[in-house]
């Protein structure tokens, strides 16, 4: 790794030594309101998400209705605000009323994309529980891998139709008065991916995207409906694929979906350290190719993005393995367990999501539970927090207001995979209405602290300092484990001071930090 060192300060001695990162706010430099849907999450049919995930009657914690208390717990504690569900590439092979209804009488399926049987013991009714249980909204994924708009339609006559119809009143029938609101849709899941059930050519999920827009819109105009963007910035399809399905869809979805996994490669922990840079580059990518259709077709109109799926993920781990060749019912299946690099990473993949608050305004971790998860379970045994559950929960706990454009300082390094990039990233909000000035920060370097400097002279509050908070460890591997679930976790960042006008903060190497700066009249 070549590093480029600028100087330090002149003066006090321990400066000469230290690293030096600077950043100017301005609360009127405003990118975007935060938007609360950028906290989402995802609970897929999948291995171990639903079943002894949010979903064990049998565990001694359960509530009433078959659900894991102690998973729900954590679910508000980690914050999150949306959930999208069922899949994944669980849905593209998944019809939805096999999950409604007599327990007793609903089909077990197999589940080719997971190669498990699926005992459809949770199905809609059920998660539209548990949702306003964990008080998160739902994001629905129909199957447009093998079905189509009759079936969407359908789910959507079930959930959202108030009454007096076959399917609306079979919900009220299974328990559910009230219809579920459900507004936002999303239009399939990586139908851009050979290994989708169902996979399409850009143009043919175009036109079937299109068409069930269209169709969700007859029924309810004022859905939120997500077209399948890219499964991730390598596919080689990136970006002619959004073309191709904006050009058939553009005025009929208001999103395209970005999905993105990330993992250390070859011991390239310098790369892995640096994921967000292609984060960046991803969501500039689409937003300037979705901007482009836009300008095309002449439309006034602007598509967002939702990063529906992002996480770290040890994918390579997992195509390495032998397939399954058994069919079980929720199998262990890349239940990755996460350490301290993994959680600096996962908290610099927010700083971005964060960043782009202009565009990118819903996003999911992938996954909630078990599955490449912040929230691990053991079936009867306890339930605990994975490295990333931490700067997670720290930044959807503290970002408030609006995103502000952050212009940084900063030494770099260089990559293998990403070039020269910054060592030190960031983000900040500020809340006008609490006063509340908030710092994400990031330093990427594998040996050096980095001295990070804030110049807050445009804010005329006189904010005071309230809490500050580091991930980090000497141990990098370091992880949570059902025995030691509290090995790393966060805690007060030990080099931190504000003079009333700059804040100073040591940013350890590989360490992910959040400081909070709270107006004379704020009350939190
Ligand atoms: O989150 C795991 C899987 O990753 C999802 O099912 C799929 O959409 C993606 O490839």
């Amino acid at each position: 790794m070549t590093a480029t060192r600028q100087p330090a300060a002149a003066t006090p001695s321990r400066r000469e030594t230290m690293l030096l990162a600077s950043v100017v706010l301005d609360p009127a430099a405003v990118v975007a309101p935060v938007n609360r849907r950028t906290f989402g999450s995802f609970v897929e049919h999948m291995g171990r998400c639903v079943y002894t995930g949010i979903y064990e009657p049998d565990h001694p914690l359960a509530d009433e209705d078959g659900f894991r208390t102690d998973v729900l717990a954590l679910t508000r504690e980690l914050g999150v605000t949306l959930v999208r569900y069922p899949g994944g590439n669980f849905v593209s092979g998944y019809r939805w009323e096999d999950g409604v209804g007599p327990r007793e009488h609903r089909p077990r399926r197999r589940d080719l994309a997971w190669h498990s049987v699926e005992t459809n013991e949770v199905g809609i009714d059920e998660f539209a529980r548990w949702a306003a249980k964990a008080e998160v909204e739902i994001m629905y994924a129909v199957n447009l891998g093998t079905r189509g708009v009759q079936e969407a339609l359908d789910v959507h006559e079930y959930v959202n139709h108030p009454e007096g119809t076959t399917l609306s009143e079979l919900r009220r029938a299974n328990g559910a008065a009230k219809p579920y609101g459900i507004t936002l849709w999303c239009l399939g899941n990586e139908m851009d991916g050979p290994w989708q059930l169902g996979h399409k050519s850009a143009h043919e999920y175009g036109l079937l995207a299109a068409a069930t827009a269209r169709a969700l819109r007859s029924a309810e105009p004022g859905l939120e409906l997500v077209a399948c963007g890219s499964s991730s910035s390598g596919m080689p399809t990136f970006g002619t694929w959004e073309t191709t399905v904006l050009e058939h869809a553009y005025e009929l979805v208001d999103y395209v979906s970005c999905h993105a996994y990330y993992e250390e490669l070859d011991g390239d922990l310098g790369s892995f350290l640096a994921s967000a840079v292609d984060m960046d580059h991803f969501v500039d990518s689409i937003v300037a190719t979705a901007d482009s259709v836009g300008a095309r077709l002449r439309s006034k109109k602007k598509i967002n993005l939702s990063f529906d799926e992002w996480n770290v993920w040890y994918l390579s781990r997992f195509q390495g393995q032998e397939p399954p060749t058994g069919w079980d019912v929720a199998p262990r299946v890349i239940e990755d367990e996460y350490n301290v690099a993994d959680a600096v990473v996962v908290g610099n993949l927010l700083i971005s999501l964060l960043r782009h608050s202009d565009r990118v305004t819903a996003a999911c971790q992938a996954q909630l539970v078990n599955v490449i998860a912040p929230i691990r379970t053991e079936p009867g045994g306890p339930a605990w927090r994975q490295t990333i559950f931490h700067p997670f929960a720290k930044t959807a706990a503290l970002a408030r207001g609006n995103v502000l454009r952050t212009r940084l300082t900063s030494p770099t390094y260089g990559t293998a995979r990403h070039g020269e990039v910054p060592m030190v990233d960031a983000v900040a909000t500020h809340d006008a209405e609490s006063g509340d000035v908030v710092i994400f920060a990031v330093n990427r370097d594998q040996t050096d602290p980095v001295e990070l400097t804030v110049d807050l002279r445009l804010f005329d509050d006189e904010p005071r300092l309230a809490e500050a908070w580091t991930l980090t460890d000497d141990d990098l591997r370091a992880t949570n484990t059902a025995r030691h679930p509290d090995r790393v976790t966060l805690r007060a960042t030990e080099r931190v001071s504000f003079d009333g006008r700059t804040l100073t903060v040591v940013l350890p190497r590989v360490s992910w930090t959040a400081v909070r700066l709270r107006s004379a009249g704020g009350e939190r």
